[in-house]
């Protein structure tokens, strides 16, 4: 029998967030994405299906080359528009009871006091449920909405969210100490100030001098998820991280990704278990291999090779010019790099492939149709890679979790492959028995480290 899988549905607040196109389908509603209520049922629904969280990914600006066109990310209304996920969040926790509520925040996009307050109240609101996506961005655009001539180098920018990671960790973990919460109405005193430090973090690029404001949240820090691939981004991952995101395009690349970022999280002092792992999958599911069939021509039917092109910033020159769907791909300055487009040239070795097969290859990525028996021999093999869970893409709004629920579902609890109902308590506490990170985390470092006992009475600690 298997463990049972993790299960995220990975969602954003917008109209086309990785299928493009599929909003246009008659039973798509995730073109009402700013409407709460599609969100409230939605995550009902996820409850029903013990979906471990909604996991909501975000940007902070538009992709393409800066100061180019955008008229194909509005037409296909790719990420524009788009809502921000952590007001939404406080809507949905007080329509569940255990869905994980992750949200996903680049460290451009709010300071870290700033986004420390907002992650606190909201794992107050919830109960301790909040999680966030750490990222660093990947566009220009966003760089110039936040007052950046461009955007700060790869590497730098994780040396940015190391700095920034310091500043919300001493802020969760080191500010109040256990016990500072009184509420003593009849001594009249709310909070015990010998319990409250000032943080004074003084770095490159932050000064912050504390105390935090809320008060210790359930977990404190929220769970954190990353989604690093790079060298630099792995090692961000190792070291901090509570879930990694990997979309790896089979489970030998997976098992290789997860021993890597396992070696370097145990160099890093924590532990190979502090990490839990979840591939990003499309499953289309059908009873026959008929219906699957069917299914997937409709997808393919409302798949917009513009949108996944304009997602990727493939075919678009630097001015903005978008080349034709049939330009072959040895055609495109630049495109060598990309490892998927050799893998596509060795997946049609009698023609050269366009931009148009592209697109129907990202459709495809990381990708599995079968009938649920089938579905289920195809996650036991990512499981056998090392794989804790699903981060699982939808097609459609909520069609894609309503299917899961009730087509795959059954099938996967029979096999043991995901559970049959919810352990009580936070987030963290679900996924790894504990409220709060362990002692093995460079976050619990700044536990006690802001007492007078420990750092000098007001001197700066570090
Ligand atoms: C499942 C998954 C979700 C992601 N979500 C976001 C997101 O919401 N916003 C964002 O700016 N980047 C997102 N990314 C991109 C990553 O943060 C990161 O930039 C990317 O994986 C490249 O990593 P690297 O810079 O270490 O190479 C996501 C990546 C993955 C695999």
């Amino acid at each position: 029998m298997s463990r049972p899988l993790l299960f995220n549905a990975f969602v954003m607040n917008t109209a086309s967030h990785i299928h493009h196109g599929q909003w246009r389908h008659p039973d798509a509603r995730q073109h009402e994405f700013d409407d709460v209520n599609l969100w409230i049922d939605l995550a009902r629904t996820l409850e029903e299906g013990l979906f471990d969280a909604i996991f909501f990914a975000d940007v902070s600006g538009l992709y393409g080359p800066a100061g180019g066109q955008y008229v194909d990310n509005v037409q296909e209304g790719l990420q524009i528009p788009s809502n921000d996920p952590a007001v939404l969040l406080g809507a949905l926790a007080t329509h569940t009871k255990h869905l994980g509520l992750a949200y996903t925040s680049n460290v451009m996009q709010n300071h870290p006091f700033n986004f420390a307050r907002q992650v606190s109240t909201l794992d107050h609101i919830s109960g301790g449920r909040i999680a966030w996506n750490i990222v660093t961005s990947t566009q220009e655009n966003a760089a110039r909405n936040f007052g950046l001539p461009a955007l700060v180098e790869h590497d730098a920018r994780y040396d940015w969210a190391d700095e920034y990671l310091e500043v919300v960790y001493k802020l969760w973990e080191g500010s109040w100490d256990e016990g500072a919460l009184l509420r003593d109405k009849e001594g009249g005193r709310f909070a015990d100030p010998a319990k409250i430090h000032k943080i004074f973090h003084e770095g490159p690029r932050y000064k912050v001098e504390g105390p935090h404001l809320p008060a210790p949240s359930p977990q404190r820090t929220p769970v954190l998820f990353q989604a690093g691939g790079s060298a630099r981004g792995t090692r961000f991952a190792a070291e901090n991280a509570e879930a990694v995101f990997i979309i790896t395009p089979n489970p030998d690349v997976a098992r290789d990704q997860i021993a890597r970022t396992k070696d370097l999280a145990v160099a890093a002092g924590r532990g190979p278990q502090d990490i839990r792992f979840f591939q990003g999958l499309t499953l289309v599911v059908g009873a026959t291999h008929a219906e699957v069939a069917a299914k997937e021509a409709e997808y393919l039917e409302h798949a917009s090779v513009t949108g996944y092109l304009t997602h990727a910033s493939i075919g678009i020159l630097p001015d903005g010019t978008r080349l034709p769907d049939d330009t072959l791909l040895k055609d495109i300055p630049n495109n060598g790099g990309h490892a998927h487009v050799e893998w596509l040239r060795r997946a049609t070795p009698d023609r050269e492939p366009t931009l148009a097969d592209l697109a129907g290859a990202r459709l495809r990525n990381a990708y599995f149709a079968g009938t649920p028996d089938e579905i289920a021999d195809h996650l036991e093999g990512w499981q056998a890679a090392g794989v804790d869970g699903v981060n699982l893409m939808n097609l459609r709004l909520p069609g894609t979790y309503q299917e899961f629920n009730e087509r795959l579902l059954p099938t996967l609890q029979r096999r043991g492959l995901a559970k049959t109902e919810y352990a009580e308590g936070t987030l963290r506490r679900k996924l790894f028995g504990t409220d709060r990170l362990d002692e093995r985390h460079p976050a619990a470092r700044y536990r006690g480290a802001f007492a007078p006992a420990a750092a000098g009475a007001g001197a700066p600690a570090r």
